[in-house]
């Protein structure tokens, strides 16, 4: 097996960084293919939590990482996590992935501001940057790892230029005169080159050889696949693509390594929904208001918030939560092409009864056949229909055959609606607590 691509089949935070983590003890490499320090992994091992944004969660078992091209990478933040790791890090980053500039930032909040102030249409962003930074790569006007780590002189060139237009729009568009002196901003994007600039690697190239020479190797998916660009819940989406296929332009890939290669592909699917930013979620126990209301969520929403923990971490908000939707995974699926699901956090649920899964949509009292993610007005207008089921109080268990009777019948149901088996189910955020079901070794 040398490639195995784990994925977010949701809107984020299904729990990926726990199952790369798990599995990361077989591989070679971790590999991150798109998304930026939005993205959130936490790992607990013996009690002890570790946080990954930008480096692979491999790094926690000193694999080798890299950070393929798709990837908007904030080099202060980078710079921290090989900080804070203190060890050496094996870690590659291509010359090609783009550069989030703190300007990035301003105008991703001023962005956000603006859309709230007008319509109440914000999407809810990290406010790390991540859609300024890959607009100017497609507008060709960004910087890339490359002009970070290169020619400190041509790099002072570059950042002045974007910075002066910068500012006339924040000023002009926006009417903020930010606290951002652009000597500053040169000064520590040199002395970050200079720090960085060991790590930069033709990642492309690597992972092709790693292929050919059989090592094993995870690329970790980062948001949800219902927060692509294209294929999510557009606009309230981010700014990348999340989805298993991403992996070609994230990495530089020919879609022949299909073929030549074996792959699997995980999907990670959280016991029920949640969602951080804005946008319909059909199943939601929040009544759809974002930010939540606590007054008008029902009382499974607030049981899931509380022993899931479901609050934001940089934010602190509380995100909405709804019931598990088969028909949103059914979508990921025909997207991702998963073979197997990892379930997590089935264990937040016990407690709750009845338990609900969606397994259908109705629109205007019709069975609506697919998932129209693009047609955000009539997604909000369609109701789930649920299979019910009895709960189960808190468990135990080291093997399949110790769980609860309630949480195998869950399991079947997800199963049963989306033709994919759950291979593996994480009872805890503990690396021990997770359990194999018919799971092929990697
Ligand atoms: P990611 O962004 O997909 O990697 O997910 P996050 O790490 O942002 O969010 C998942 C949260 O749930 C983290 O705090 C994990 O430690 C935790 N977690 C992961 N799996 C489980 C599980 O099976 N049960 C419980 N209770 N927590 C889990
Ligand atoms: P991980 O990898 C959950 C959401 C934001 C917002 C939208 C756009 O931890 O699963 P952005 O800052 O990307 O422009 O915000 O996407 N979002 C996430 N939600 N988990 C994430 O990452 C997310 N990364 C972005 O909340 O709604
Ligand atoms: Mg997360």
């Amino acid at each position: 097996m040398p490639g195995l691509i784990v994925v977010g089949t949701q809107y984020g935070d299904e729990g990926k960084g726990k199952i790369v983590d798990f599995l990361g003890e077989c591989a070679s490499y971790v590999v991150r293919y798109q998304g930026g320090n939005n993205a959130g992994h936490t790992v607990v091992v013996d009690g002890k939590t570790y946080k990954f944004h930008l480096m692979p969660a491999g790094a926690l078992r000193d694999k080798k990482c890299l950070i393929g091209c798709g990837v908007a990478l904030d080099p202060r933040q980078l710079a921290k996590e090989i900080d804070n790791s203190g060890k050496k890090v094996d870690l590659g980053i291509d010359p090609r992935t783009p550069i989030i500039l703190p300007y990035h930032n301003i105008l991703d909040g001023a962005r956000e501001n603006r859309m709230r102030n007008k319509s109440g249409s914000e999407i809810g962003t990290t406010n790390k940057g991540i859609g300024p930074c890959y607009e100017d790569e497609k507008s060709r006007i960004g910087l890339r790892f490359f002009d970070l780590v290169g020619n400190e002189k041509k790099l002072e060139k570059m950042i002045r230029e974007r910075f002066e237009e910068k500012m006339i729009i924040l000023k002009e568009v926006h009417n903020i005169e930010p606290q951002l002196l652009v000597e500053e901003v040169v000064k520590e994007y040199i002395a970050l080159g200079k720090k960085l600039h060991p790590y930069m690697a033709d990642v492309s190239k690597k992972v092709f050889a790693a292929l050919k020479n059989d090592e094993k190797i995870i690329f970790e998916g980062a948001q949800g696949t219902l927060l692509d660009i294209a294929f999510g819940n557009y606009p309230k989406v981010t700014s990348s693509h999340p989805m298993s296929g991403a992996i070609l332009t994230g990495i530089g890939l020919p879609p022949t390594i299909f073929q030549d290669f074996k792959f699997r592909i995980i999907g990670v699917v959280k016991a029920y929904t949640t969602k951080v930013g804005s946008g319909p979620v059909i199943t939601c126990l929040d009544h759809n208001k974002w930010p939540v209301d606590e007054n008008v969520s029902e009382k499974e929403a607030k049981i899931i918030r509380k022993n899931g923990g479901e609050v934001g971490t940089t934010t602190g908000r509380p995100r909405r939560v709804g019931w598990l939707d088969t028909v949103l995974l059914n979508y990921s699926q025909s997207l991702n092409s998963c073979k197997e699901f990892a379930l997590t956090k089935i264990d937040v649920l016990a407690g709750i009864h009845p338990l609900k899964i969606a397994v259908a949509y109705k629109h205007n009292g019709k069975i609506l056949k697919d998932y129209p993610s693009w047609d955000l007005e009539k997604l909000s207008e369609c109701e789930a229909v649920y299979e019910e089921i009895d709960g189960f109080e808190n468990f135990e268990a080291k093997k399949y055959a110790d769980l609860p009777k309630s949480v195998k019948r869950y399991i079947e149901i997800i199963e049963d609606a989306t033709k994919t088996p759950i291979t593996i189910i994480s009872t805890s955020a503990e690396r021990k607590d997770t359990i194999f079901k018919n799971f092929k070794k990697i």
